[in-house]
């Protein structure tokens, strides 16, 4: 196996020290609006609808791909057992539907804000071969909804609990308020059965915000593959935790690089900090405590080994360089186990005749 220039030892910064100040939270209710917040969906779902479908094979990332998936493959592989029911936020395309076949599972929910990838999911669903052994409700809708819970969409059809909710590589997107915060937590923990875990991966504020502070000039920094945009290193109390926008690119995957007469023009796409002191707060409300918070190098040093059977097969024919092996450090792995003891359910498998449907969850009428 060529494990390209992977390297244990690559210098690392301390993320353990928080760069923010805290300050109290407010208490959240759910409340019908007439008016949700779409523009940042809308930019959030034109991105999606509008991205490039770049084959790993002929990305100059490939490497930071296929690493990303060995990580989301772990997760998987530790938090998945054989006859779970599974709840995937922001699943996109169904990029870890196979992760999840492989599993075993029971039953799938995979809900995303694009309509389009929620349609690619479907499809990636019927190419399963042989036949996945579990069913899977596709629902196109927003996981921090301020009019409807996952729930009201998931009892018109079926009555689920979860042993397992899963949201890879989005729920930064979700940070620009504390409501939409409340919100997406409400639907994580509100069927998730007791013990159970919630597994996210999400950009290691810390290593951001003190990259900006080392590496920045004009508050813009990155490397031959990514850049990263804010409009100040400053974050004051007075801003809160929630907001805290930067602009992203990551090549073939993130925004777009245009290149013009005058230059080269980057289009970020917005993302916003996660400050995991308030996200550890607010989540405590919701009954969910944070079990582990694993920075990508140091959890590729903790599971290299038990997973090194995932390592030959996703980074077989791969390498991964230094400035992509840098991305990996922008980012970390967290999981909430809900309070409570864990009830395992059965190595139940459904039959053969398991189908994927797709809802649309503001077409459905509730009171
Ligand atoms: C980087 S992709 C990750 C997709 C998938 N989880 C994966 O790992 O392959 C981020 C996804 O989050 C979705 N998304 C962003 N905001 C969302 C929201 N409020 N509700 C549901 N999906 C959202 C986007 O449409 C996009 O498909």
């Amino acid at each position: 196996m060529s494990r390209g220039h992977i390297n244990p030892n690559f210098p690392r910064e301390n993320t353990q020290k928080s760069s923010y100040e805290e300050d109290g939270s407010s208490g959240h209710k759910r409340q019908k609006t007439s008016e949700p917040n779409l523009n940042k969906e809308e930019e959030a779902r034109n991105h999606y609808r509008d991205r490039r479908d770049i084959p790993a094979t002929v990305s100059k990332i490939e490497g930071l791909r296929k690493f990303n998936n060995w990580i989301k493959s772990v997760l998987i592989n530790e938090y998945t057992r054989q006859g779970f029911t599974v709840l995937d936020m922001c699943c996109g395309r169904g990029g870890d539907l196979l992760k999840f076949n492989s599993a075993k599972i029971a039953f799938y929910v995979g809900i995303d804000l694009s309509h389009e990838s929620v349609e690619k999911a479907k499809e990636r669903f019927d190419s399963i071969s042989p036949k996945p052994k579990f069913e899977a409700l596709l629902i196109s809708g927003s996981s921090c909804d301020p009019d409807y819970t996952i729930s009201q969409v998931v009892n018109q059809h079926y009555d689920l609990e979860y042993d397992l909710v899963s949201c890879q590589f989005a729920f930064h997107y979700i940070w620009d308020s504390e409501d939409s915060v409340r919100r997406f937590l409400y639907n994580v923990s509100e069927k998730l059965k007791p013990g159970a875990v919630f597994i996210s991966t999400i950009p290691d504020a810390n290593v951001v915000v003190k990259k900006l502070k080392t590496q920045s000039e004009n508050f813009i920094f990155g490397n031959q593959y990514y850049s990263i945009k804010f409009d100040t290193d400053q974050f004051p109390k007075s801003k809160g935790e929630f907001g805290l926008k930067y602009g992203f690119y990551l090549e073939d995957s993130v925004g777009e690089s245009i290149v013009r007469q005058e230059g080269t023009e980057i289009v970020y796409v917005s993302e916003y900090l996660v400050i995991m002191d308030k996200l550890e707060e607010i989540a405590e409300e919701y009954d969910l405590e944070l079990v582990c918070k694993r920075n990508f190098h140091y959890f590729y040093d903790e599971y290299k080994e038990k997973y090194n059977w995932l390592l030959k097969k996703y980074l077989k024919s791969v390498s991964i360089d230094e400035d992509q092996w840098d991305i990996a450090y922008l980012y970390m792995v967290i999981v909430f186990k809900k309070k409570g003891e864990f009830k395992p359910p059965p190595k139940f498998s459904h039959a053969d005749d398991t189908r994927a449907t797709i809802v649309k969850m503001r077409d459905i009428d509730i009171d």
